[in-house]
């Protein structure tokens, strides 16, 4: 579609947001990079500029950094009473609601996705900051059994100062998995949104401003990995680094979180195995692992891109998944009936079209799919089914991060569970199967963070979210974020 046909599409607010001049949130102001650079964010959909925002460095992060010092040290934010936290986040979540139509439109121009999808995302995201505002006045400490001479308990206070790197592939929802619990239980932050998204988190940054949160709470930088990244991972003045995109660049944190022993959670990436066996109910488990695989172009860390189906129901899957795939229609997300938007950038075409190329390379058969979509300058890829995929096959093995599935077929419960478990990553999983005792062993037989039984991918504030093996550290979301967000204090008192 034109440049001038898809802005008719656009919310009044979304035209108006757009042609602002984009600013760095430091220390409650708006100010450009100290180096006045600029770089350009891109519509995935045309391959054209959308608009230049400020390209943040080492002055930047220090600036940042010391303004979210100040605010937590003076305490206006870290100790006031908690219902204040609370009434502020509840703030948030309402504006995110309601203007949840505004930012899936930004979200689709620059990330690509379709802005039904995208809408979703900006609700979840309220419900994020909703979940975590609850949580605010309800941070208990322990009281610890101990000799009568002695009473000892235990706080739970902020870490202190977070610097938050994000990805681009869920702009709002990985902006308020970071800022909620880390504002909720009374941090002060840096966040940077990924170079190919930087726009949603800037229009938080107003809301977030509306909402009464206060100056320096809450700083926002954009820019890339080299720029702006780095030197907000190895600054020396963090307490604390979440970050959530490859496993490459989570092993560069951990190296520069050495500087400031900054407390680390990441979420890394995955190749998360989707089991299905013979007495599963395939007219739930072939829609839903379509989903699995195409929603968000396959650019979902959890994506089930490794579908293990038991060898007597192979055919008959394939041949529904083939059809499945068919039916997610690729287009430009701001259009009616778009499924599958475009990949979020050239890297990622370039990334996601050399595997379609390895598959066939390897041995593996394209059941469906396997091309770059002919005839538009946007970042358009085919739903992709590979079958005869090998569990040794680079297809099999490493994050593609794409519309694409690679199929393989097993024996018995026990390859399965081996098979599924085969890789270096440790995300999620999914099993499909009408038996209890198989559900249940295959549950624990897996070796990742999450585990969905009949379904896939539904994700909730409560239900706590990591990685095991490379596909990271720690716990979001849930009870556990209090560990990612708090510090344990024991008093000791003599009696
Ligand atoms: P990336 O890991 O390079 O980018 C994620 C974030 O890290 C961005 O904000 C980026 O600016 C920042 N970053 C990059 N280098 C950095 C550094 N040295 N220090 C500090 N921050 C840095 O991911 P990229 O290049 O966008 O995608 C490459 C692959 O990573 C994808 O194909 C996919 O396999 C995986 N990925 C996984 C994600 C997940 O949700 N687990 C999200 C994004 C990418
Ligand atoms: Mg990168």
């Amino acid at each position: 579609m034109a440049t001038k046909q898809r802005e008719a599409k656009l919310l009044p607010e979304v035209l108006e947001f757009l042609t602002q001049p984009k600013r760095l949130l430091i220390g409650g102001e708006w100010v450009e990079a100290a180096s006045g650079q600029t770089f350009a964010t891109i519509d995935p959909a045309t391959d054209e500029e959308i608009c230049q925002v400020p390209l943040a460095g080492a002055e930047d992060v220090d600036r940042a950094v010391s303004a979210a010092r100040e605010a937590f040290e003076d305490g206006r934010w870290s100790q006031i009473d908690p219902r204040k936290r609370a009434k502020v986040l509840y703030a948030i979540a309402d504006a995110l609601e309601q203007k949840a139509q505004t930012i899936a439109q930004i979200d689709t121009i620059d990330n690509g996705k379709p802005v039904g999808f995208a809408f979703g995302e900006a609700i979840h995201s309220a419900q994020v900051y909703r979940y975590f505002a609850g949580w605010c006045d309800k941070v208990y400490g322990e009281t610890n059994p101990t000799a009568p001479q002695t009473f000892i308990y235990t706080l739970r206070e902020p870490v202190g100062v977070c610097g938050q790197i994000i990805p681009w592939n869920f702009p709002s929802a990985m902006a308020a998995w970071k800022v909620a619990p880390a504002l909720a239980f009374g941090n002060c932050t840096v966040l940077k949104p990924a170079e190919e998204t930087p726009l949603s988190a800037l229009f938080l940054g107003q809301i977030a401003q509306e909402a009464g949160l206060p100056d320096g709470v809450l700083n926002i930088l954009t820019g890339d990995g080299e720029n702006t990244g780095a030197p907000l991972a190895a600054h020396p003045g963090l307490d604390k680094i979440a970050f959530t995109g490859s496993t490459e660049v989570g092993r560069k944190i951990l190296q520069a979180s050495s500087i400031s022993l900054a407390r680390v959670t990441l979420e890394l990436g995955g190749k998360s195995p989707n089991i299905v066996f013979p007495d599963a109910d395939l007219s739930q488990a072939v829609p839903q692992s379509a989903f699995g695989i195409f929603f968000n172009s396959g650019q979902v860390c959890t994506a089930g891109s490794r579908l293990l189906v038991d060898k007597r129901v192979h055919d008959q899957f394939v041949e529904q998944m083939t059809a499945a795939a068919q039916g997610w229609k690729v287009g430009d997300g701001l259009e009616d009936g778009t499924m599958v938007g475009p990949l979020v950038s050239r890297q990622q075409l370039d990334r996601v079209t050399n595997y379609l190329a390895i598959g066939p390379s390897e041995g593996a058969q394209v059941a469906t799919g396997g091309k770059r979509v002919e005839g538009t300058k946007g970042y358009f890829v085919e739903p992709t089914v590979f079958t005869g995929v090998k569990p040794d096959m680079r297809i099999a093995q490493e994050e593609i991060f794409g519309p694409v599935l690679s199929v393989m077929s097993f024996e018995d419960t026990d390859e399965a569970i081996r098979m599924a478990n085969d890789t270096m990553y440790g995300l999620a999983s999914a099993v499909w199967t009408k038996d209890l005792q198989t559900a249940h062993k295959v549950a624990r037989g897996i070796r990742a963070g999450t585990v969905w039984v009949n379904t896939y991918g539904p994700s909730d504030p409560g239900a706590s979210f990591g990685g095991f093996k490379a596909s990271g550290i720690g716990r979001e979301l849930g009870v556990h974020a209090l560990d990612a967000y708090t510090e344990v204090k024991t008093v000791w008192m003599s009696l």
